[in-house]
């Protein structure tokens, strides 16, 4: 079994104030969202924000040679998109995934930004990623399996005839970026641990609206999707609390309460 840390409250404490920078930079970003800004200036100014008013460390920046601060993946990109001279368009859809270290602790989270005027069926489709992830963290709580996260995301996605993408999950966090558990979206028993009470993990579904296959671009980082059919991923990271979780990246209108309890 592989060790899974439990925060301390000192601990908690710095990993409430990296998750609520790593949200504030996505509520900054979101008057910039227009047709013809590049996602190279998008994250420029992501960028700047982390550094010169935040005083913090973007995670991805040099991470394994990632070369950029934020990841900007648009439409049949499924994540890890490298911000270039794509000027976003009309129609397009956009996740930005930021993640910001303060004080040693990382904050992980992105969410999916609509440019211009978005196709119904594309919307459904970050719609049902949103509810996907929403769907999880209502779940969360000390005693249950981690494989019941992915096992109710499964069941809302087949639902919606979209995939779940299989290759990437959510994960463990803190003082590293990536750290245990693995956090699967899809239903696999082999995911036997148990939550408990001062974990902080990630929970990202990626959801394609078409197959579930995907592949790595030749510059090591881009993922698609083989069909080309568009993808949305949402993400938060939350700490485990006695009776359910807390979102650490909770961001002004969300559609879930930042303190969730979960008596059930
Ligand atoms: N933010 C991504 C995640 O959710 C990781 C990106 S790694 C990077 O785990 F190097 F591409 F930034
Ligand atoms: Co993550």
């Amino acid at each position: 079994m592989k060790k899974i840390k439990i925060k301390t409250k000192e601990e908690i404490e710095k990993m409430r104030i990296s998750g609520r920078l790593t949200a504030k930079v996505l509520e900054m970003i979101k008057k910039y969202i227009s047709i013809g800004i590049t996602t190279e200036e998008i994250d420029k100014i992501c960028h700047d924000y982390i550094i010169n008013k935040q005083k913090a460390i973007p995670a991805c920046l040099g991470y394994k040679g990632f070369p950029k601060s934020t990841c900007i993946s648009v439409n049949n990109i499924v994540c890890h998109g490298i911000p270039n001279k794509y000027k976003l368009q009309n129609g397009d859809i956009v996740n930005i995934d930021v993640s910001v270290v303060k004080n040693g602790y990382h904050g992980d989270a992105s969410k999916m930004f609509m440019v211009g005027k978005v196709n119904k069926k594309y919307k459904r489709l970050c719609k049902s990623a949103r509810k996907s992830l929403y769907i999880a963290l209502k779940l969360i709580k000390p005693g249950i399996k981690i494989s019941k996260l992915g096992k109710n995301i499964q069941k809302y996605i087949s639902k919606k005839k979209f995939s779940i993408v299989e290759e990437y999950c959510g994960h463990g966090i803190g003082k590293k970026f990536h750290e245990n558990p693995q956090i699967l979206h899809h239903y696999d028993k082999r995911q036997e641990t148990i939550i408990e009470k001062g974990m902080a993990f990630t929970v990202e579904p990626m959801i394609n609206f078409g197959n579930k296959e995907v592949y790595c671009c030749k510059d090591g980082w881009t993922v698609k999707t083989v069909d080309k059919s568009y993808s949305a991923q949402y993400e938060h990271t939350i700490i485990v609390t006695n009776s359910g979780c807390n979102i650490l990246t909770f961001q002004k209108n969300e559609k879930i309460n930042k303190i969730l309890i979960n008596k059930k």
